[in-house]
């Protein structure tokens, strides 16, 4: 069968996508500039590139990065919501061979990736580029031949690098792989800064709500959460952290935030967002205990840190009230829960409640008698009928934004375009390394790091245009502190 040249939504959208495109090069500083210095070198020459990654205005210019350095290169999404349909409109009217569309079912975008393995003329690929494991894992557990001529692979994310990391300990992972997500230069402003500004971004276009005031949970205070709580704060909310490891709890807490529990968080706040790239982090026993109208949402890359099913098994009524970006559900109250101001008293608990009335051991006897209920019918379904509104006495409501995927990826513009050519540029100079054949031999199969001098130069490709002015080291200061005036300034265990 012939393959197609593009699949998208709609290609009468690529002039619109493309006056975004040229907006966003200006703020992409970092990718210009590579363009300008290895542009004319076609430096990525027999580079057979397939592209992984969430097919956006951003990545357009990414794809026309690694097209101008002389790459051949096919793209998908790696999620089925992302793809900016103008964007892919853009990029396939240039003739470039990109399969994505937003709203793809899981059949259509493995399709798209499947799409992605060889070019029109029947040569596979030689790089890949990905954030996540699907492309990855394709070629490796599924297309061998391809795997044979594996240059190197690109991985952006964290639980991409979490699926290397096993193939690697299982000795399966036979291709050099930079990992991108440990570059300074990306997790420390991507999933910091990035994170932080697109998630308010992706809550507010979804549902218009005042952060000031509210109680805000995060799971997780790594790089992604870090940066949600300090946006977050600044705009007037209150933190709540969960986490599993003692240095990021003991960090969130001289931050100033309170680290407690999901049980205990649960019934106390007002938004959850989830940022651990960990599954069921948040799920029906907390639900039960939420406030009426809790907004929940997910930053990591999976959709599975909210446990979207049960909700959607177990709700009496649920309204979608934006395509794909807010769901509303129903759910019937348990007598006992937090939505249930009148703390009804367990058998168990009577004692206590007499003895004490306040608000802590009211919650603990709320988790208590929620924890105790947790077999009853809660889905219940008897009561379909007398759900009139979310205010009545039997029922309250929960809202899920972006089905549980990355808020800020999905709900919105996603990533600014400065942090994307920081991220972007990470790709670009791992695509190099690995390519190039003066490079070629630092890199055995296994997972590394971009050297640090590529990481520095990454950010001095930016400073630029933030109107940041360098100090220059003296002789007599390089000597002191015996370090070259043009870097690396820093160990490789260097923390940032
Ligand atoms: N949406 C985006 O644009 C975007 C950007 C960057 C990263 N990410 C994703 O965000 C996630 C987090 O990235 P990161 O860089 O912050 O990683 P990280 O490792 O720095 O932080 C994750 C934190 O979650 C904690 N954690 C793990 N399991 C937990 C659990 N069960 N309960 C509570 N805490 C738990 C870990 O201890 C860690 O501190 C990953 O899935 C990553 O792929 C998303």
């Amino acid at each position: 069968m012939t393959k197609l040249p593009f699949q998208i939504k709609d290609i009468s959208l690529s002039e619109f996508g493309r006056k975004e495109i040229d907006i966003a090069e200006n703020e992409m500083p970092g990718l210009i500039s590579v363009r300008k210095k290895y542009g004319p070198l076609k430096i990525l020459k027999g580079s057979r590139i397939a592209g992984c990654i969430h097919m956006t205005v951003q990545t357009a210019v990414l794809i026309e990065t690694l097209i101008e350095l002389g790459a051949q290169v096919q793209w998908s999404s790696s999620n089925h919501l992302s793809t900016q349909d103008h964007a892919a409109a853009a990029i396939a009217s240039k003739g470039i061979a990109v399969y994505a569309w937003k709203g793809q079912t899981k059949e259509e975008f493995d399709w798209c990736i499947e799409q992605t393995l060889y070019f029109q003329d029947g040569e596979p690929i030689n790089m890949i580029i990905d954030e996540g494991s699907d492309l990855t894992s394709l070629v490796i557990e599924k297309h061998p031949k391809i795997l044979n001529q594996l240059k190197g692979i690109t991985q952006g994310s964290y639980n991409g690098i979490n699926y290397l990391t096993k193939l690697y300990r299982e000795k399966r992972l036979k291709v050099p792989t930079i990992n991108i997500n440990d570059s300074i230069t990306k997790s420390k402003f991507d999933n910091f800064y990035g994170c932080g500004e697109s998630l308010v971004d992706g809550i507010k276009s979804a549902t218009n709500i005042i952060i000031a005031g509210k109680v805000i949970t995060i799971a997780g205070y790594g790089n992604v959460g870090k940066g949600c709580a300090k946006q977050l704060s600044k705009l007037g909310a209150r933190i709540l952290i969960t986490e599993i490891d003692p240095i990021n709890a003991l960090q969130a807490s001289m931050d100033g935030h309170q680290v407690l529990t999901m049980d205990d968080a649960a019934p106390i706040s007002n938004i959850f967002i989830t940022t651990t790239g960990c599954p069921n982090i948040i799920s029906s026993d907390h639900f039960k205990l939420m406030k009426n109208d809790s907004i929940l949402c997910n930053l990591g890359h999976l959709n599975t840190e909210i446990d979207i099913n049960w909700l959607n098994n177990n709700s009496i009524k649920k309204d979608s009230i934006k395509f794909d970006l807010v769901d509303r559900y129903t759910l019937i109250k348990n007598n006992n829960n937090n939505n249930n101001n009148n703390n009804n008293n367990n058998n168990n608990n009577n004692n206590n409640n007499n003895n004490n009335n306040n608000n802590n051991n009211n919650n603990n006897n709320n988790n208590n008698n929620n924890n105790n209920n947790s077999n009853k019918d809660y889905s219940d379904n008897s009561n379909k009928n007398n759900n009139n509104n979310d205010n009545d006495d039997k029922s309250y409501n929960l809202i899920v934004l972006s089905k549980g995927n990355a808020i800020n990826i999905n709900g919105n513009g996603g990533h600014p375009s400065f942090i994307m050519s920081i991220s972007f540029c990470n790709h670009v100079f791992s695509q190099i390394s690995l390519c190039v054949e003066n490079y070629v031999l630092k890199y055995s199969p296994g997972i590394h790091i971009l050297q640090k001098s590529f990481d520095e130069e990454i950010a001095r490709l930016h400073l630029n245009h933030v109107g940041a002015k360098l100090t220059v080291l003296t002789p007599v200061q390089c000597n002191y502190l015996a370090i070259d005036k043009n870097g690396t300034y820093k160990p490789s265990f260097y923390r940032y």
